[in-house]
């Protein structure tokens, strides 16, 4: 009998930009069924999909509600065992807390709900029904940043103090600017997207990393947030200044308005005897800097690197690979903690996470509204 995990899909339809790099990364160590799905709210579209993509039509369901109490009618053997939900964001709170209070495990796209108190309540799901939960922060998956990751606590750089993360796309500079456009674009509606845009969509991914890489917790922030037309206030740009301890400081930029950057996501940070930086866009280079030594160039594959890095390198050195491989290694991680096995801390973004990064959210919001000022998170 197969040891494939059944999987289900909620959105990343085939009109959808997330769709495809779950499926791959879900197919990518032979883990995953994919058993069924509701990939859109249009049930003939969805069945449309599900034909071309090849899924028998039998579990490809009209609806959320309809999938959950018909998996539930089935033999505990037969009924798919972990949930991705990919819709806006909207959706992530109902959808995952009703998951998880049925016995599924959910695997869930980021930001993790709308507000920081939903955020709470799945937290306390989560603990009491005794699943698992993993949120896509995709790029947590690169072997380099696990890299990263292992070399700061290792003490390769000495002790932190200074991180940068910045996070420019332009995706949104020609939709903010066409009024039809900005009142139609569901990451610029509060009521689909939460209250943030930039920093819900981007801003959070480069402070769960930065938090990720260095093991640390940022304490406090001030944020500086930005908007173009008063008919839409969403912030689509910011700087939000860190405190994670009395010395170390550091800051985060993102931004939706740069114009024509793509998806330039770059983190530096700087330790007493050296530093790393990594760029998204050229995941496969680490940089580590010493004083008054040359640049030194690492990539994924090599001995020296960390047995957690190796363990995500699928190919010998010198073969690249990318984004679909990052969130493969997510996704196989999660199938280890399903199926019992162990697995090593990071592997998978967590509860607390989303948790953390929904009060970030809320705090960079908050810390703008309130006249750029310090507050604690
Ligand atoms: N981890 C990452 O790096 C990353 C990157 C992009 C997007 N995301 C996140 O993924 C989520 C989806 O983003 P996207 O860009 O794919 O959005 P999208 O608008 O391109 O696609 C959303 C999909 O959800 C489907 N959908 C909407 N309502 C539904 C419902 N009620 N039931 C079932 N399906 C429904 C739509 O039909 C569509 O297929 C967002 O929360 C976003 O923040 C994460």
């Amino acid at each position: 009998m197969s040891r494939k995990i059944k999987w289900g899909v909620l959105g990343g339809g085939g009109d959808s930009l997330i769709g495809v790099l779950h499926r791959v990364a879900a197919s990518m160590y032979d883990a995953y069924a994919l058993t069924g799905a509701v990939f859109n709210p249009d049930f003939e579209q969805n069945k449309a999909f599900a034909e071309e993509i090849g899924i028998p039509l039998d579990r490809i369901y009209p609806d959320f509600d309809t999938m959950v109490a018909a998996e539930l009618a089935l033999p505990q053997e037969e009924r798919i065992q972990v949930f991705s939900v990919l819709t806006p964001n909207f959706l992530h709170f109902p959808m995952a807390k009703k998951l998880m209070e049925n016995g599924f495990h959910v695997i869930c796209e980021k930001p993790m709900t709308m507000t920081h108190e939903e955020a709470l309540v799945l937290e306390k799901t989560q603990k009491d029904k005794g699943v698992l939960f993993a949120l896509t922060h995709t790029y947590t998956g690169y072997p380099m940043i696990r890299q990263m990751k292992a070399m700061i606590k290792d003490g390769a750089i000495g002790a932190i103090q200074k991180v940068d993360a910045q996070y420019y796309q332009g995706w949104i500079n020609p939709i903010i600017h066409d009024p039809k456009q900005r009142a139609s674009t569901w990451r610029l509606d509060p009521a689909k997207s939460g209250i943030s845009c930039c920093m819900g969509d981007i801003g959070v991914h480069a402070y769960q990393m930065l938090e990720y890489v260095t093991g640390q917790k940022i304490e406090s922030i001030l944020a500086d947030l930005g908007h173009v037309y008063d008919d839409n206030q969403m912030d689509i740009d910011g700087t939000v200044l860190l405190r994670l301890g009395k010395h170390v400081k550091g800051v985060l930029r993102a931004s939706q308005i740069a114009t024509a950057e793509e998806n330039n996501f770059s983190l530096a940070i700087y330790g007493r005897e050296g530093a790393l930086k990594w760029e998204q866009e050229n995941p496969n280079y680490l940089t580590l800097l010493k004083d008054g030594q040359p640049a030194q160039i690492l990539k994924p594959g090599h001995s020296y690197n960390s047995a957690f890095s190796l363990e995500g390198t699928k190919l010998p050195p010198g073969h690249p690979e990318g984004i679909f491989d990052a969130m493969g290694n997510i996704y196989r991680g999660m199938a280890k903690a399903v199926r019992g096995e162990s697995f090593t801390e990071g592997e998978f973004p967590s509860m607390e996470d989303g948790v953390r990064g929904m009060k970030f959210i809320e705090t960079a919001v908050a810390s703008h509204a309130d006249g750029n000022v310090w507050k604690t998170l």
